[in-house]
């Protein structure tokens, strides 16, 4: 097997699926890529079928496992985990249209199910809520980010496979449960701060995700990005977060220093999505341009996935009482954010947040 054709297939699927995820199944980018993955492995076939294996975290095709590092793959990897997918058979007399529903049915939120040249093995999916009621699912969502945040600080290094059950966990709450506010979680005490705030900055940006009519994987992302927003706090020392009384200006100076920590940390992890990325190190960052870390690209270069998280960020540290400060109800936080909207804050999404909240008569 050559490993260069193997990479080549997955590079062009790879393609297909995230024009798919972007635009729609009828987007030509979506045919051509499918295309060209179509013919790589008619190169690749032997005895008719060309087999995928998700082991644990290999990736295995036909029997020899791929070798080769790279975004695509590590990309592949982690859609195939998010969609409970172990095993992908393609078979000889595989056509363009059956290969472009496969990748459609990755893209999206539903199961994809096999058709007669592609057959799918799948998992029993980890996060299984039938049955289960909202806040024993809020208290398990919480549980599951606590040990997350734990293991981080202890071994400096990410499970982004528990991550991703943690945010298909937060997705599935707010399906059961469409009263955010009910979902975000109350701190009960300072030492919770860390993970009760991660959970609640998640689940408020895929609430604005939602209601911005995201979907599927990119829905996901922004999950992802909204826990993993304040990880280059773990660089910042214990005593200067925990401080309660005021802080210096080089205690302070130390606070600024965690989204640019927190992008460093994240970009040696071959497996987190970009836009993890982007939202920790733009997330200080305000809309008028100012705020920190200072760049040269000023103003309106904030990302969209940063100005989401911005804002539930703001939302959930108003709303949670600190040892300086009450915690304020929430119609006093969404005024709040208007009176610093402009500034602070990308007035569409601030618009979209505050009207989702008044659908759902949260406030
Ligand atoms: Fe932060
Ligand atoms: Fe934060």
């Amino acid at each position: 097997m050559s490993q260069g054709k193997v990479t080549e297939l997955i590079s062009h699927l790879m393609t297909a699926l995230s024009n798919c995820s972007l635009y729609s199944e009828q987007h030509p980018l979506v045919g051509e890529f499918s295309g060209n993955a179509l013919r790589v492995a008619e190169e690749l076939y032997s005895d008719d079928t060309l087999t995928l294996t998700l082991l644990g975290d290999s990736l295995v095709f036909n029997n020899s496992p791929v070798t080769d590092k790279g975004t695509h793959i590590s990309s592949l990897k982690r859609r195939l985990k998010r969609k409970g997918i172990e095993k992908i058979v393609l078979k000889k007399g595989l056509g363009i249209e059956e290969f472009k529903k496969f990748i459609a049915g990755v893209a999206s939120t539903e199961k994809v199910v096999s058709s007669p040249h592609l057959s799918v093995g799948m998992v029993e999916v980890r996060f299984n809520s039938a049955g289960t009621d909202v806040s024993a699912l809020i208290n398990e969502n919480i549980a599951k980010v606590k040990g997350l945040c734990q293991g981080i600080a202890k071994f400096r290094r990410l499970d982004i496979v528990s991550l991703e059950d943690a945010v298909t966990g937060f997705i599935t709450t707010l399906k059961k449960e469409t009263n955010v506010l009910r979902v975000v979680s109350p701190m009960k005490s300072y030492s919770e701060y860390t993970y009760v705030h991660a959970t609640n900055v998640s689940v408020l940006a895929i609430f604005q995700a939602e209601a911005l009519g995201m979907k599927g994987e990119n829905l996901h992302d922004v999950g992802l990005a909204g826990l993993l927003h304040d990880v280059g706090k773990l660089f910042v020392s214990k005593e200067v977060l925990e401080k309660v009384t005021k802080l210096d200006l080089e205690e302070w100076n130390a606070i600024k220093t965690h989204p640019v920590f927190g992008a460093r940390y994240l970009a040696t992890l071959s497996d987190v999505p970009k836009l993890a990325l982007i939202a920790a190190f733009e997330h200080h960052m305000k809309f008028d341009g100012s705020g920190y870390p200072e760049t040269k690209r000023r103003r309106n270069h904030q990302h969209i996935i940063s100005q989401i998280v911005a804002i539930a960020d703001f939302f959930d540290a108003l709303r949670t009482e600190r040892p300086y400060r009450r915690a304020l109800e929430s119609p006093k936080v969404v005024q709040l954010m208007k009176e610093a909207t402009a500034r602070d804050f990308n007035p569409l999404l601030v618009d979209n947040f505050v009207g989702a909240l008044r659908r759902i008569k949260a406030i």
